[in-house]
């Protein structure tokens, strides 16, 4: 007999850290002590760690039904959720379909638009971050460690140059460059005839804290949009408020023809969707995609209250308001230190470069010390992201408090300044 159950290292670990409860911005220990939690379980507890809203609309829930199969029947809360979403979606993004995680929802996103279009291929952007399953290993390229030792991955996946990775000159000349890279890519490698989708973070997360310059996604989609390529934006990690909007494309004005979502849905309870027209989804054949989970009645309880809560007068204004607290004190610890390399982000999903200050160059050591100053000194958790993980990111629950974030901020001077070389 086994002497016990054990946990499979492949899980990374930011913190030792056995947390026990946790309320809004703060997690509690099992020996009592708080810390500030500025990573909102990567971008998920929109919320807050335990609204109470969303815990009640969960508890009230799970005493009517935890599992009630879309395929079997339908549950009561499925109907008032695509009402709900369909009055925040773009116009003509009504129809939706419900899994359980990001990188579940982006491979429905291509099943449909592969089906939709009767393409093969699929144009994914350097730096990108869309899961850890076969299909969506392939269409990463954030890190090589995502996807390393697990090759062969599925193919028709073509990777155009992100203007974030675009050396030197201005924004201008990246979007340029980058652009030039999108259109080559579709005459060298994959034709418009054999292209299904483009599939794009409007923020890109796991690759850096990075909005995309607002004229290269407009260029994106205009190619889009002439050449009959579907548009396809992952607003997983950026959508539900988390950007001070409802969802990031809203900043750009453009309109995807299908949008994926998950992460700050259910403030914690699993639920991804994808949102598209009624006339490509009915594209999809009936029954070639579906999952036991999706769109369970829990998860769909989880995210109309975490709906109600940020749809709440005020909510949002406040989420800018907080995010530009914070991009004004990293600006300005920024004037002084040279390590700051870069400061960038919307709303409450802002980036912190740290780079050599002699050599620009990214120094993703340097992160790794201050993630641990700061938990070990100010007990505040934060996360870094970027190819060299050298970008302190910022992704506090979107409820988070002023001085909350001047707490969060004094935490980060303080573990730059110890770990100053
Ligand atoms: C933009 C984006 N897409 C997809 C995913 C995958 O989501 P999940 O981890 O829920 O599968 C993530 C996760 O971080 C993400 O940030």
């Amino acid at each position: 007999m086994n002497k016990g159950g054990r946990l499979a290292p492949v899980w990374s670990k930011l913190t030792d850290l056995e947390v026990v409860s946790g309320f809004g911005a703060t997690v509690r220990t099992a020996d009592g002590a708080e810390y500030l939690d500025l990573t909102s379980g990567i971008a998920v507890t929109s919320t807050g760690h335990c609204h109470p809203k969303v815990v009640e609309a969960i508890r009230e829930q799970a005493g009517r039904f935890l599992h009630a199969q879309v395929n079997v029947y339908t549950h009561d809360l499925l109907q008032p959720l695509a009402d709900k979403l369909a009055e925040l979606t773009p116009d003509g993004l009504d129809t939706f379909f419900f899994s359980n995680s990001g990188a579940e929802a982006t491979e429905g996103a291509v099943k449909l638009a592969r089906q939709a279009t009767k393409k093969p291929n699929i144009i994914v952007f350097q730096g990108s971050f869309h899961g850890r399953t076969a299909q969506t290993m392939a269409m990463t390229t954030s890190k090589t460690s995502y996807r390393a030792g697990h090759a062969p991955l599925p193919s028709g996946i073509f990777v155009a140059q992100s203007p974030q990775f675009s050396e030197g000159g201005t924004v201008d000349d990246a979007v340029e460059a980058a652009l030039h890279h999108l259109d080559y890519l579709l005459s060298a490698q994959t034709a418009p005839s054999e292209t299904a989708a483009m599939v794009i973070e409007p923020v890109q997360g796991e690759g850096g804290y990075y909005p995309m310059p607002p004229a290269f996604l407009r260029g994106v989609a205009e190619r889009c949009k002439e050449l009959g390529i579907l548009l396809i934006a992952d607003e997983v990690q950026c959508g539900f408020g988390r950007t001070g909007a409802f969802f990031a494309v809203e900043h750009y004005g453009i309109v995807p023809d299908i949008m994926i979502m998950a992460k700050g849905l259910g403030s914690g309870f699993p639920i991804s969707g994808l949102a598209s027209s009624y006339d490509l989804m009915s594209l999809w054949p009936v029954g070639s995609h579906g999952g036991t989970y999706g769109g369970n009645p829990m998860g769909c309880a989880a995210a109309l209250a975490t709906i109600e809560v940020i749809s709440a007068d005020g909510f949002l204004a406040e989420v800018s308001a907080r995010g530009a607290q914070l991009m004004e004190g990293l600006r300005e610890i920024a004037r002084h230190d040279r390590s700051l390399g870069d400061v960038r982000g919307l709303g409450l999903m802002v980036g912190s470069a740290i780079v050599e200050p002699e050599t620009g160059r990214p120094d993703g050591a340097r992160v790794s010390a201050m993630l641990s100053h700061a938990l070990e000194d100010s007990k505040v958790i934060f996360m870094n992201c970027g190819t060299w993980g050298n970008v302190l990111r910022w992704m506090p629950p979107l409820v988070v408090s002023e001085a909350q974030i001047g707490q969060g901020l004094a935490a980060f001077e303080a573990a730059l300044k110890a770990t100053a070389r």
